[in-house]
This record gives C-alpha cells, structure tokens and sequence, in this order.
C-alpha cells in the first residue's frame, strides 16, 4: 500500500553450504561477492522502478521509487519476480567469473519484501544492514585468521571471539596479525550500493566529428562508510528525488523497526498449499527463441525436468501439473516447509526453477544459444479441502485443454495463409466440436490424435519403486 516505500531483500538459499561446495575464499571471496554485484547490476537495469540497491555478502536489498506501480505493488510478483531474474543471471553469468570451476548444483535464493512505511523507516533498514555487514565481516575475519595464521580450530576461534566486544576485535587482529581491520576492501567492509545517475553519453559523432551527447541514466557502484548518513545521500538528486532526502542521522535503529523488517506472514495451518510459477512476459520469451507454435516440445520438456529437480529438492510437495509457461506445486497439508512463510515458500521454488531453466538449457537446445535470462513469477494460495483443491487442478487443466484446442486452431490457419487477426475472426465463438472438424477438414488433424502432453499438459509426482522413492511424470 502506498505511501509505504517498497523493498526486495534477497538472500542465498543454503549458501553456506553453496560456498563451501564451490571453494569461495574464507572470510571473503571477491569474484563471488562481484557476481552478486553483477546480478544486482542487472536487476536494476531489467526494472526502472528500482533505484537504490545495497548489498554484502550473499544478500541484496532493492528499493522501489515511491511512487511505483510495478506489478500493481502486488508483493508476491514483484518478490518473485525479482528473485528468479536475480538467479537466472547469477547462473548465466557464473561462467564469466568463475571461469575454471563448474557450477556443481542449481544455486537458489531467497527473497520478501520489506515495507517501510517513511523514508526514516528505509534509512533504519539501511543502517541495519550495513551494520550487519560490518560486524559479520569483522567476526568473520577475527575467525578465519585464528585459524589460518593462529592455527585454532574453528571451534576453538569460536570460543576466543565469543564475547569479544567490537573494539577486542580489532585489536585482537592488529595485535596478533598485525592486521588494520580499516585497511582491509571497503567492498568487504561497507557492501557495495548500487543506483542510477544522470551520466552523459555519446549517442553519435556530427559529419564535423563532433560528438552528440545526451544525458542517460545509468546505474553505477558506490561505496561509503554509512549509506545511511545525510551526507551521503543528499548528495545525490537521483535518490533524494525518488525517495526523498534524510533529515537527520540515524544513530540509533529503533528496535521495533526491526522487528517489523524480520516480520513474516504464514500461511493457514493444514491447507494445501499451492504454489503457482509463470513465465513472464514468454509470449515474446518464446518468439525470440524461435519455439515451434503453439506447442513446442522441447521448451515443454526442458519446463518438465525443471519441476521434476524442484520436487526432488522439495519433499513437501506431493504432485505438480504444468501447461505452457505454468507450474503448479501442492505442498502437503501439514508441511512444515520455512514455517508455512510464504514468501520463503514462493521464492525457493521460483528460484530453484530458474536455477535449474538455465542449467539445462544448453542439454535441451543443443543449437540455440539463450538470448537472454528469463524470469518467473510466483504466488502462494491455500485450499482447505480435497475437492477445491480438485477444483483447481481442473481448472487449470480445462484451461490447457482450452487454450491448446484455439491455439491449434489459430496456429492452423496462420501457417495456411491466413493473417492472425483473419484467424481470429474466423475462430470467434466456435465451440470444442466446430474446432475439432476444422482441423479435421481443414487440416486432416485429428484433435485427439495430438500428443496428450499438448492436450491435456503434465502432471508429476512420486511414486514407489522397490529401492526408494523415485520421481516421475
Ligand atoms: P505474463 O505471464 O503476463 O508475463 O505474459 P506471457 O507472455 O508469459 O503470457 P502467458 O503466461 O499468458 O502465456 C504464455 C505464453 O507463452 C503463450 O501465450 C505463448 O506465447 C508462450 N508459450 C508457452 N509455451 C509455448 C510453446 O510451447 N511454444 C510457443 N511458441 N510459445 C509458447
Ligand atoms: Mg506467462
């Protein structure tokens, strides 16, 4: 609701284990933390409604301008959306930073949304994270020289930095390792921030060689010991424009503040629990990739194995029918996944089938490169009873049947020469059987004849083999 200010806070998923997996430097891996820079880089040019970012570690915030109608502020597509676009360019752009090792299994990530109902409420948020940064960073470094150059176990430097206060922190490294803790990356010490500037470009060069520029906005990297301080961000019009401009330092963050940026709805307690992803914008996604029309049977493959590795990831959810760029995913009654928060819920599964839409790409289309990362959208909804719960599943297949049935008929009559909007005219309110006898006349298809994967899309689930629980479709 306005005149709250919106924002996307994203994490990783399990990414203590992801780091160890993947060999990051300890306390810090520099290219990891530029990937996520990279990926916030993205995020930022992909939604203009985005303009302020701040990041460290393995998580980002995204603040959305005031007055944004982006997803008609729906949170659930706006978090979601965020997160899988997030994940799909960490995939994509994997290779570029770390060029000698493999991704060893789908990275996926986490994401909600905070609201903060005054600019003092984001500047709070703001100076929580930073603080953050700064006293894990610290924690982090005093802990990896223990054991690197102190040669303490883990365990043992655990013990020894337990209740050290900040300032024993620093002189313990300055003492021991003769380390200044202010000398070490502002990139590791502050995070990194990252918004949109007015900058001057060269669009093009006059006859006379004279250069043609004009004013562009574009996003750029900032570093600074307090994002949150007045001097920092009055600097700049862009922020104070959109968001508007500090009143006065935040020294002290309200601890009900923070209570109500770690706050999480759950959804109702033994209901089904459905969540729904959907391709965005794969009208064009699917043009500019060349997908047969109306069915192609590859990209439907590739969106099976991705739900097939989404419930082998998550055992809570017990079937998933999928049609066209949609999933559905029927969590248990009694599942316990994240608490039943549902954003945690949604953003796990939409990431986690992002992650692995661009994993597999290239085993699917073998010839055909990815123009650009894609993104879903999720929701969560619960039934509370067996039969809407059926109801809904049917719904969703009557809709494939539906659409299928048109689009093959459209489809059809644009291939033998008809324009699309001929097509169209000529198919405004046929029933099912008028449909199927064009094809059949038309065309000599039979309708039901047609793959069942087209008609009637795919369901998933497990079923029991004699060793172990296997999935299947
Ligand atoms: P939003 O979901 O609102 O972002 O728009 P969208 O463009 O994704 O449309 P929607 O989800 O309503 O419909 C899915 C679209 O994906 C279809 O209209 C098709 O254009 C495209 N699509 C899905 N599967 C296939 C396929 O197998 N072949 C082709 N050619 N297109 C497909
Ligand atoms: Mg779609």
């Amino acid at each position: 609701m306005p005149p709250n200010l919106i924002v996307v806070c994203v994490h990783g998923r399990n990414f203590r284990r992801f780091s160890e997996v993947h060999e990051f430097e300890k306390p810090n891996d520099e290219k990891a933390l530029n990937l996520m820079n990279q990926c916030a880089m993205a995020v930022l040019e992909e939604y203009p409604d985005i303009v302020f970012s701040y990041g460290y570690s393995d998580e980002y915030s995204f603040v959305l301008k005031k007055t944004s109608k982006f997803y008609q502020r729906r949170s659930s597509k706006i978090s979601s959306v965020v997160v899988s676009f997030f994940t799909s360019v960490y995939v994509t752009k994997w290779k570029d930073f770390f060029p000698f090792k493999e991704l060893r299994y789908p990275p996926s990530f986490l994401s909600r949304i905070v609201r903060c109902t005054s600019l003092e409420v984001l500047q709070a948020y703001l100076a929580w994270r930073q603080r953050d940064c700064h006293v894990q960073n610290q924690y982090n470094t005093c802990l990896w020289e223990l054991v690197k150059k102190g040669g303490k176990t883990k365990f043992e430097a655990q013990e020894i930095l337990k209740d050290a206060r900040e300032q024993d922190r620093n002189e313990l490294i300055h003492q021991q390792f003769g380390i200044n803790y202010n000398d070490s990356l502002a990139l590791f010490r502050q995070g990194t921030c990252i918004f949109k500037t007015e900058v001057e470009d060269i669009v093009k060069y006059n006859e006379d060689g004279t250069p043609v520029k004009r004013l562009r906005r574009k996003a750029s990297t900032f570093r600074t010991e307090n994002i949150a301080g007045r001097r920092f961000w009055n600097a700049h019009a862009g922020l104070v424009k959109e968001l508007g401009n500090f009143s006065e330092d935040c020294f002290k963050i309200n601890p009900d503040y923070i209570r109500s940026f770690v706050f999480e709805s759950k959804l109702m307690p033994s209901t089904w629990i459905v969540i729904r992803k959907d391709g965005c914008h794969f009208h064009r996604f699917s043009d500019v990739h060349e997908f047969n029309k109306p069915n192609d049977k590859q990209a439907l493959h590739l969106m099976n194995l991705c739900a097939v590795a989404v419930l082998e990831e998550f055992q809570d959810i017990v079937f998933s029918y999928g049609v066209s760029d949609e999933y559905s995913f029927v969590l248990k009654k009694d599942s316990q996944l994240y608490q039943r928060q549902a954003s945690k819920i949604v953003s796990a599964i939409v990431s986690f089938f992002s992650s692995v839409y661009i994993i597999k790409w290239k085993e699917i289309f073998q010839n055909k490169d990815l123009k650009y990362p894609p993104s879903f959208d999720g929701r969560a909804v619960c039934y509370p009873s067996n039969d809407i719960l059926q109801d809904y599943l049917a719904w969703r297949q009557v809709d494939c049947h539906i659409n299928n049935q048109y689009n093959t008929c459209f489809w059809s009559l644009v291939k033998s020469g008809k324009s699309k909007s001929e097509a169209q005219n000529y198919l405004k309110g046929t029933q099912a059987r008028e449909k199927n006898e064009l094809l059949l006349k038309e065309f000599g298809i039979d309708y039901n004849t047609l793959p069942l994967m087209f008609r009637q899309g795919s369901s998933i689930f497990r079923v029991k083999v004699t060793s172990r629980h296997s999935v299947y479709s």
